[in-house]
This record gives C-alpha cells, structure tokens and sequence, in this order.
C-alpha cells in the first residue's frame, strides 16, 4: 500500500514557496527583476514530469525561467542514471557551471534527480563538484523549496538528502506544465521488475500506485484547464493497482479516464511485455479514445538473452501478444526499446533481435547500446562481443528499421489525418508541427494560432521520422 507524504509537509513547504517569494520581491526590488531559474530533464517522461512541478514550486516563488544557465540565478538539472552517457553529460555541463560559478558566486545550483540515488554519484559530486548547493533525490522533490530557502538565506552552505526509501507519494504539489494541451499524469512510481541490466528500481524504489481518485481528479482538472490529451505515465502501468486496496487494474483506469467528459486523446506508457492482459487488449480497443498507438518493449530477440535480462517472457510470448493486439487493433502504430550488445549476446543472438523487428515491423524503435551499471546483476557479466562488434551490430539495427519506418509512413501518404498541433515546428519556424493519434510527427503550413487544436491535414510526403502535409478545410 503506498504511503503518502502527509498534508501537514506539503503545507510546510508550501510556507517556504512563500518566503521565497518574499525574498524575490525584495530581489525584483534591487534588480528590477525577480530570479531567474533555468531547469534542463535528462532521462524519460517520469522525469519531464517531475521537472514540470520543480518549475511548478519556483513558478509560485516568483521566478522568471530562461534557457541558459549563463543568466540564471538558480540552475536545476533534474537527471537520468539509465545509461552512462546521461551521467557524463550532467558531469560535463557541472564542468561548465564551476567555471560560471566563479564569477557569479551567488548563483545556487541543484542536482536532482534518479542519479544521484547513487552513492557513488553524490560522492563524486562533494569531491569534485563541491560547487553544487543542494543535491536531492526522487523522493525528496517536493522539499525542494524548503532546501532552496535554506541556501538563499546562507542558513544552510549545502544541502543534500537523498533518502534512500521507498519514497512516499506527494500530491498536491504545484505545476507548470510544458504543453497546455496535453499532459503526462503519473500514476505510479518505481519499479519491481529487476530487469538485470536496469538501475530504475534501485534509484526509483518499489512500485507505489496513486489511488484512482488522485489520478482522474488530476485529469478532470486537466480538462477543466483545455487539456484534451492525457498521457498516463508508469515504468510500468500494466502493474497499476496491484499494491492499492481499491478493486482496480491498469485496464479499468484505462476506461475510468476514457469515460471523463472533455478527453479526447490518451496514451500510456510503458507496458511490460509480460504483464500485457488480454482485458487490457479488449480495454484499449474499445474505448473510443485511447490513441492506436503502443510502445512495448522488447529489449533483445533471442531467449537466452530474455532470460539473462530477467525479462520474463519469450520471443514466443512476446509475438503472441503482438499477435493479439493487431488482431483486435489492425491500425494500430507500435514502437519498442531495444538494447544492443547486452554481455551475454553473440551474433547469432543478434539475429533473432533483427527477426523480431522483421516480424513485428515497428513503426519506431528506441535502440540503445548496453551500457554496464553499477550494482546491478547484468554488471557482473563478461562480455562476448568487442565494442566493434557490437556498434555494427547496433549500425545494422538502424538500417533495417529506418527502411521499415519509412515504409510504414508512405502507407500514410494520400491519408486525411487529424492531427493535434504542439505548436511551431522547432526545426521550421515556417511550418506547425503535431502529432496523429498514432503519434506519428506531421508538418504543415499553418497559423500559430491552430497550437492546441485538432485540425485535418492531407499527407503528401513521407520521411523516415515524419510526414509533411497540407491543412484541409
Ligand atoms: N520501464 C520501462 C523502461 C525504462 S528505461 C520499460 O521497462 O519499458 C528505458 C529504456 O532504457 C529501457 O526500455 C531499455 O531499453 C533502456 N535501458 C535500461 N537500462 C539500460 C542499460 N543499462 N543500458 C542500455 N539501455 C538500457
Ligand atoms: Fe528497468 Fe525493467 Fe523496470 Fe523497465 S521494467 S524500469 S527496464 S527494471
Ligand atoms: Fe532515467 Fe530515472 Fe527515467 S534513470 S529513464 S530518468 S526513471
């Protein structure tokens, strides 16, 4: 059952998000302005989601946010430990604040975030980041202002807590979201799967459902806002449920959510492979709103590998439920994560992750090349292949998905699609961007103004990663 972190402390924080404020009026008084705070997400959704109510918290104390740290009075990287690659950029990008830092000793910086649920992490940081003021973890995110408070005033030279407990859920705290228009909503944490490569369940902790309330009072709240797209967030949402004592599961949410007037769209993720039911098959093809869209991921092709992963479940299985979802949804858009070069994978190995792309025909994957973490089972492995091998296995990987990918966006050339536009198109301040309900990219030409709306629009042109279109009336 999970906890909750009791009201009396969210109300104590929120006391500190007020004499917060107060010392940014006083701040805006001097600078003729209030502070500035930039924040940068490294990892997934969860964490998109928990930087989302970081700027919630300073969004109330009165801060202004900007996109560089160079002129940020408060610097917050909330941060990933999934793979090596995003601990060395976060270290990197610390690099660069030491330097700004001795200019601009006043600037406050925070790391927050499933990394430093590392030991070893907030280790390296006292040694060599000395320079970091407040270092807090998953659990600890909604103390932000009273850590923050606490290193304006110099009561405190640093901060650190990262508690290494289950965590309890904080509700109730404040929120900036990026998009108006559509929203993730988290409706568990943690993780108690154990993949053997994984580090998620060791800086997440235990899976801890939010109660069905919490979760459709979040989303009628949502919709009141003008949000008509809801993504439900989980490490693992087909396990929704399974600590709470209401009579409930991921495919009753699933239709909980679908019959709540004013949404119009919602997507979920991630499934586990192992715990996708054929309730929540039969769920996601009834309800008129769910997206026909599901990523599942399934990490490598061959059983040998599956069962070094501890992933439970074959290729056999896997396929089986794929079987079954295309039965029920035949236009449904499935994408996947994969990992290349796990130690124990040969070639041969390899293969069989070739053949269920083949078989599948994803119309996106996520592909990532096994990166060892510390203290998980996976870590202890030799490994087969040289790192040679393994990129060109992971080079051939791409090959043969980008050609699948773009045959399954040319099938949509001539389609009329409704599309829900995100805004301009980041790489064309020309043309809008936004997504179909099988969360396929589509730009077009279009007012700024159509941001947040459904609108139809006739595809001519086809790209491995999007489509291009014009609007129809
Ligand atoms: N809970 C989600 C995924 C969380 S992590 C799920 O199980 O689907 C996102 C992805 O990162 C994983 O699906 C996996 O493909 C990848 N990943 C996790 N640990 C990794 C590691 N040690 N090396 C490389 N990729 C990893
Ligand atoms: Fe990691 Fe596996 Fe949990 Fe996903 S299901 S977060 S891969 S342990
Ligand atoms: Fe990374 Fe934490 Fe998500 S480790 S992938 S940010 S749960």
């Amino acid at each position: 059952m999970a906890e909750y972190v009791d009201n009396k402390e969210i109300e104590i924080q929120k006391g500190y998000i007020y004499k917060i404020k107060e010392l940014n009026n006083r701040f805006a008084v001097q600078n003729g302005r209030p502070m500035r705070a930039n924040t940068e997400t490294y990892g997934c959704q969860q964490n998109e989601n928990d930087t989302e109510r970081i700027r919630g918290m300073l969004h109330e104390a009165g801060f202004e946010f900007c996109d560089d740290a160079e002129n940020a009075d408060v610097v917050i990287y909330n941060t990933c430990a999934v793979r090596e690659n995003a601990e060395q950029k976060v270290f990197g990008r610390l690099g660069i604040l030491k330097h700004i830092k001795e200019s601009r000793p006043e600037m406050i910086i925070g790391i927050c975030g499933c990394m430093v649920q590392q030991e070893h992490i907030t280790e390296k940081i006292k040694k060599i980041h000395s320079h970091v003021d407040m270092v807090f973890g998953t659990h600890a995110l909604y103390k932000m202002p009273e850590y923050l408070y606490e290193v304006i005033t110099k009561n405190k030279k640093s901060v650190i807590d990262i508690e290494d407990s289950d965590g309890k859920i904080a509700e109730d705290i404040p929120i900036l979201r990026d998009y108006s228009q559509k929203a993730w909503v988290s409706i568990m944490y943690g993780c108690n799967n154990f993949c053997s490569y994984c580090i998620v369940p060791y800086v997440r902790g235990r899976e801890r459902s939010r109660t069905s309330t919490a979760v459709l009072n979040e989303v009628k709240q949502l919709v009141e806002n003008g949000c008509t797209e809801i993504c439900l967030l989980g490490q693992n949402v087909n396990s929704y449920g399974k600590d709470l004592e209401e009579d409930i599961n991921f495919a009753k949410l699933l239709r909980m959510v679908n019959d709540i007037e004013g949404v119009e769209r919602i997507r979920f993720m991630t499934s586990h492979p192992k715990d996708l039911s054929d309730e929540l098959i039969l769920a996601m093809a009834e309800c008129e709103k769910v997206c026909r869209q599901l990523h599942l991921p399934f990490q490598a092709g061959s059983n040998e590998v599956l069962k070094k992963m501890n992933r439970g479940y074959t290729r056999e299985d896997y396929l089986e439920k794929i079987r079954k979802v295309k039965e029920k949804m035949p236009d449904i858009s499935l994408s996947t994560d994969v990992i290349v070069g796990f130690p124990t994978e040969t070639n041969e190995d390899f293969e069989w992750t070739l053949d269920m792309l083949r078989q599948v025909e994803y119309d996106n994957i996520f592909s990532f090349i096994y990166s060892r973490r510390e203290g998980t089972p996976a870590a202890k492995l030799d490994f087969v292949l040289s790192d040679d091998e393994i990129h060109n296995n992971f080079n051939r990987l791409l090959e043969v998905q980008n050609e699948i990918s773009k045959k399954k966006n040319d099938a949509y050339v001539g389609r009329i699609e409704t599309v829900l536009v995100d805004g301009v198109s980041k790489n064309d301040d020309k043309m809008l961007s936004g997504r179909t309900d099988t969360s396929k990219i589509v730009n077009f030409k279009g007012d700024k103004s159509l941001t947040g709306k459904y609108v139809k629009v006739k595809i001519c042109e086809a790209h491995t990663w999007s489509l291009n279109g014009v609007l129809v009336d």
